[in-house]
């Protein structure tokens, strides 16, 4: 390790696993040495250390005196560095073994270490400036292993809790102890290390917490392998390579295949010899060692001796074999891998050829026996020795009964060569619905409403990848947001809050490890881009912008990213993951991501301009800007996009920028007011789509903002706002106070365009609770402000602003007109209404309009009246308005009762439709209306029970709301159902009451009658 394109590379973050390793009692006995000879001793020592590091692949970032500090994971990520750094650490206490029996007599005491390890986050790089920059690691994961070796007694060997989750598989531990540790509040839970387990555990698959899915998808190559063994069991001899990406489940399809040929009993007669080839790197002819051991019986810590005699044992079994035994004892050591004194008379060539006929032997002895298949595993982590002994079974029994079936990863490609009978499958990724059986078959059956969502999540992220689906659920397990209550689960957090699995890190990071810097750069600027990317963009951005081409091409074969198309004016590739996307991004130092979205936002500024044309561009720009330093610059163009969204209705698009350009605000410069124009526009987006609560507390906070400048208009605008929410939840004098309050603050000289629209409230407001007259005068005034601002050549803004305020003046009018008789007055008022919101493209104005000309055609010509809701609801929909959504069906329901033959079925579905709705979004305001309308209904096809319930139900929403035109049909329709029931007192009581509301508002039953429901 340490080579010298490290000190090159920029610092970045990273997981990683440290080790301390200390000598117990150096300063004691130093003290009593020469310093010569102390020297020795550390030259010693580091060797020592240093050997047991390398070996495993780790960097050595500092010796200390009497210590070391070791990492796995920095430089150079590995898939098993937790792993590597426990192996480590048991080598280094054998180690010290040896230099105790060299050293103890001189240093007057047995030597012994003590070692800790810890694995978390750290920033790595190296220090620049002065000479022998080095390359380290910073953080608070130093410290906490620094501190748990200080507490290790000697001798020992103490893991944290996060090594120890990321390890147990592989190694045993005594059971957990706390300890208190200095500089942390809370006991620290330890796990101190015994060794290597004998029969390692699989890492892979949920079992802990007893989740284990069936086996999904699969089918094809099922078919192919267990037709290869068919043909084997006919006497041609196949070899099979299952090639796949990490945890496409390579293992599970060969356990599937074994388990299903033994369901049928096709394994008798077949000896099956099994090997899986180690991370941690085989020793030569470390394959065949392992399927050696296993069909002898041969343990690890057996001496040559023995396994000698379980050799002779085992050939006798086969019936002789004292030539097999010739050839294979001499060799055996070597096979074996141990460390004894090797037939020094036999030249490398001479050995190698002495093995493979040893190897042949015993293959051809066991072929005489029975039908033979192999299985090796991971052959990419094989030893070079180990392959071509593979390679060259292979050729010496083609017409045998024999199968060699292996598994390997596509970046590494040790083929077997020359052989005909070869069937090579590829694992390509779980389709989504192949996925997301694989979600439910591990947790289960989903039915609360918070955890419908993780299956998706988790398919999304995994993208098809089994055991990326197994770590993320592990992760959401282990941090607490997956609750198991019994056989269910709950999900308690935000899913998207989780970052990469800690289990995946390595593998993911791996990948990026091993490029060269220069391609390993451009990755980075890469990730900074999003998961798919513009090659055109990433040029103009890339460090070495001359050779991004070659670079993508190295990266592209080596499969970290797909080409996925052409984008603006370049070509458009993808990381080949997006958890491996996130793992490069997250590699990066938050500094220089800053730095790199600013040259990402600039780049396409460059391209697009400032004000692109396509919303994509304005998203992007709001991405990179509000990642870099220049936060207000982003959310400008979040605030953009979002408006963007928001002209074309794509309210769950506009709601999602908005809060992104709330949260860049929050840290961020800002200027007066920015904060308060944003939080106004989401919370026009809630109140939309009937999030009130929500809505409220924006416009609340954005109405205090604006109170400390002197935008007056704006805060008049927030109160009128304000009140229409309370307004819609039945709260008719908090509404009526707010919009009072906001011609206050308009005073005389503000905007007459605000003071308009805040009369016409109030003046729909009157209109609704009965008094016209008032309605009539107000919607005038409003009108005659308008006039005064004039409409000549005004900003389009403004334009806007003046056309709703009229289109909504208009309705008010002439629903109040209505309401007073002059019907085709008020027809003419609210078609001008609806003219003017249309050709302003003012959807929901024209809404308010439809709903209204609804109602006034509804007894003169229902089918216009029906087609005329049907027009608004369609707009209603494509603005996603809630609220008006839930008047149009009312509406409709009016009008569909006036067509007996279409009133039962169509007519109850549309008014249950408004009442659901209102129930929903708590619109207490209007959900008299349908109720309403259902109990006509009802009543109309003499279901009284029902009627007199539904009457009931809209008669205290009513009374509490005081409205004439609720009132009186309750009151009107709970009396004829009364007389009908033959209940002629209480008839009476209704009667009167209907009688007093006619009187109040000053109008005839028969107003009420005809037009039920203006708004
Ligand atoms: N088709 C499948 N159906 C169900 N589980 C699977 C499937 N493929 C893989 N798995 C599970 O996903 C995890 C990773 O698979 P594994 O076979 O270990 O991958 P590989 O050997 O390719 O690295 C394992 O726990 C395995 O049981
Ligand atoms: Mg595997």
């Amino acid at each position: 390790m340490g080579s010298p394109h490290i000190i090159e590379r920029d610092a970045d973050r990273r997981q990683v696993t440290v080790l301390f390793a200390d000598v117990s009692g150096f300063t004691t006995f130093s003290e009593r040495l020469d310093p010569e000879e102390v020297r020795r001793f550390q030259n010693a020592l580091f060797a020592k250390l240093g050997q047991a590091i390398s070996r495993y692949d780790g960097f050595v970032a500092k010796f200390l005196g009497d210590a070391v500090l070791a990492l796995f994971g920095a430089p150079v990520a590995h898939e098993d560095d937790p792993e590597r750094a426990l192996a480590a650490a048991l080598d280094m206490m054998a180690g010290s073994k040896d230099l105790s029996e060299q050293w103890a007599a001189r240093l007057g005491q047995a030597l012994a270490f003590h070692i800790a390890v810890h694995t978390g986050p750290v920033v790595a790089g190296s220090h620049s400036g002065g000479a022998g920059a080095a390359y380290d690691v910073t953080g608070d994961t130093v410290n906490t292993a620094s501190r748990l070796v200080g507490a290790a007694a000697p001798g020992t060997i103490l893991v944290s809790e996060a090594t120890h989750a990321l390890t147990r598989h592989r190694f045993a531990f005594e059971p957990a102890t706390t300890l208190a540790i200095r500089g942390k509040a809370e006991p620290t839970v330890v796990h101190r290390l015994l060794g290597a387990l004998a029969k390692p555990e699989v890492a892979r698959g949920l079992a802990v917490y007893g989740l284990a899915s069936p086996m999904v998808g699969r089918a094809a190559e099922l078919d192919q392998l267990r037709a290869a063994f068919d043909r084997m069991q006919g006497g041609r001899a196949q070899a099979v390579i299952v090639v796949g990406e990490a945890g496409t489940g390579k293992s599970r399809l060969i356990a599937e295949f074994l388990k299903r040929v033994d369901a049928d009993g096709g394994l008798s007669g077949t000896t099956i010899r099994k090997a899986n080839c180690s991370s941690l790197g085989e020793p030569t002819y470390g394959v065949f060692a392992a399927l050696f051991r296993e069909g002898y019986h041969v343990e690890p810590s057996d001496s040559l001796d023995v396994a000698r005699q379980k050799l002779a044992a085992g050939l006798r079994s086969l019936g002789g074999g004292a030539e097999v035994a010739d050839a294979v004892i001499p060799v055996l050591s070597y096979l074996l891998g141990m460390e004894e004194v090797h037939p020094r008379e036999l030249d490398p060539e001479q050995l190698k050829r002495q093995i493979a006929l040893a190897a042949r032997m015993l293959v051809e002895r066991r072929l005489e026996q029975s039908h033979l298949l192999i299985i090796v595993e991971d052959l990419h982590w094989s030893d070079a020795a180990s392959l071509e002994l593979l390679r060259d079974m292979v050729e010496q029994f083609a017409e045998r009964h024999l199968m060699i079936l292996v598994s390997h990863r596509p970046e590494a490609r040790p083929l077997l060569v020359n052989w005909t009978a070869q069937t090579t499958i590829r694992l390509a990724p779980l389709s989504p619905d192949e996925t997301g059986s694989l979600v439910s078959g591990l947790i289960g059956r989903v039915d609360d409403f918070a955890f419908a969502r993780v299956p998706q999540f988790v398919a999304k992220r995994a993208e098809g990848n089994p055991l990326f689906v197994e770590e993320i659920l592990r992760n959401l397990i282990s941090a607490g947001v997956l609750v198991r209550h019994g056989d269910r689960w709950t999900c308690t957090g935000v899913l998207e809050e989780l970052s990469i699995p800690p289990t995946l890190h390595g593998l993911l990071l791996s990948r990026v490890d091993g490029l060269p810097a220069g391609d390993r750069r451009l990755l980075q600027e890469a990730a900074v881009l999003g998961v798919a990317f513009d090659e055109a963009l990433l040029n103009a951005l890339a460090t070495a912008a001359g050779s991004t081409r070659a670079a993508l091409d190295r990266l592209l074969a080596a499969d970290l990213i797909q080409q996925v198309g052409y984008g603006h004016d370049s070509k458009r590739y993808r990381f080949t993951h997006s958890l491996f996307h996130e793992a490069v991004y997250e590699n990066l130092l938050l500094s220089r991501r800053s730095e790199l979205h600013e040259r990402a936002g600039r780049a396409l500024e460059c391209a697009a301009g400032s004000n692109p044309s396509r919303l994509s561009d304005l998203e992007a720009l709001g991405h990179h800007w509000s990642l870099s330093s220049d936060k207000s610059k982003g959310a400008r163009y979040l605030m953009a996009a979002g408006d963007r969204a928001r002209a074309i209705y794509a309210n769950a698009d506009a709601i999602r920028h908005y809060e992104r350009a709330l949260r860049a605000l929050a840290d961020g410069q800002t200027t007066a007011g920015q904060v308060a124009a944003v939080r106004e526009r989401l919370a026009d987006m809630w109140a939309l789509t009937g999030k009130r609560a929500a809505a409220l507390a924006h416009y609340e906070a954005a109405r205090q903002e604006l109170e400390t400048t002197d935008d007056r208009t704006g805060v008049a605008r927030l109160h009128r706002k304000i009140g229409g929410l309370h307004w819609e939840a039945g709260d008719r004098d908090r509404a009526k106070a707010c919009f009072a309050t906001g011609l206050e603050h308009l005073g005389g000289d503000h905007s007459p365009v605000e003071r308009a629209q805040l009369l016409q409230e109030i003046g729909r407001l009157a209109f609704r609770s009965g008094d016209n007259a008032r309605a009539v005068e107000l919607a005038e005034r409003a009108l005659a402000e308008i006039a005064r601002e004039g409409n000549s050549s005004v900003e389009a803004e403004r334009a806007h602003e003046l056309a709703i305020t009229r289109a909504q003046a208009y309705n008010t009018l002439g629903v109040a007109l209505a309401r007073l008789g002059r019907l085709s007055d008020a027809v003419e008022k609210i078609e001008q209404s609806i003219e003017l919101a249309e050709s302003h493209d003012l959807l929901p104005a024209a809404c308010r309009g439809y709903t209204n000309l609804g109602v006034l055609y509804s007894s003169l010509n229902p089918s216009r009246s029906i087609e005329t809701c049907r027009r608004g609801l369609e707009i209603a929909k494509k603005v996603g308005d809630l609220g008006f959504q839930s008047r149009l069906y009312a509406n409709l329901a009016v009008a569909y009762c006036a067509l007996t033959d279409r009133c039962e079925a169509e007519g109850v579905e549309a008014a249950q439709m408004a009442i659901d709705l209102d129930r929903r979004l708590g619109l207490l305001d209007h959900l008299a209306v349908p109720l309403i309308v259902l109990g006509q209904i009802h009543q109309c096809h003499g279901d009284h029970a029902l009627a007199y319930a539904s009457y009931e139900e809209a008669l205290s929403l009513a009374e509490q709301i005081g409205e004439p035109q609720l009132l009186f049909p309750c009151y009107d329709g709970l009396a004829t159902l009364s007389l009908d029931a033959g209940n002629t007192a209480t008839a009476e009581v209704y009667l009167r009451k209907a009688q007093e509301v006619c009187e109040r508002a000053g109008l005839e039953p028969d107003a009420f009658l005809i037009l039920p429901f203006l708004s």
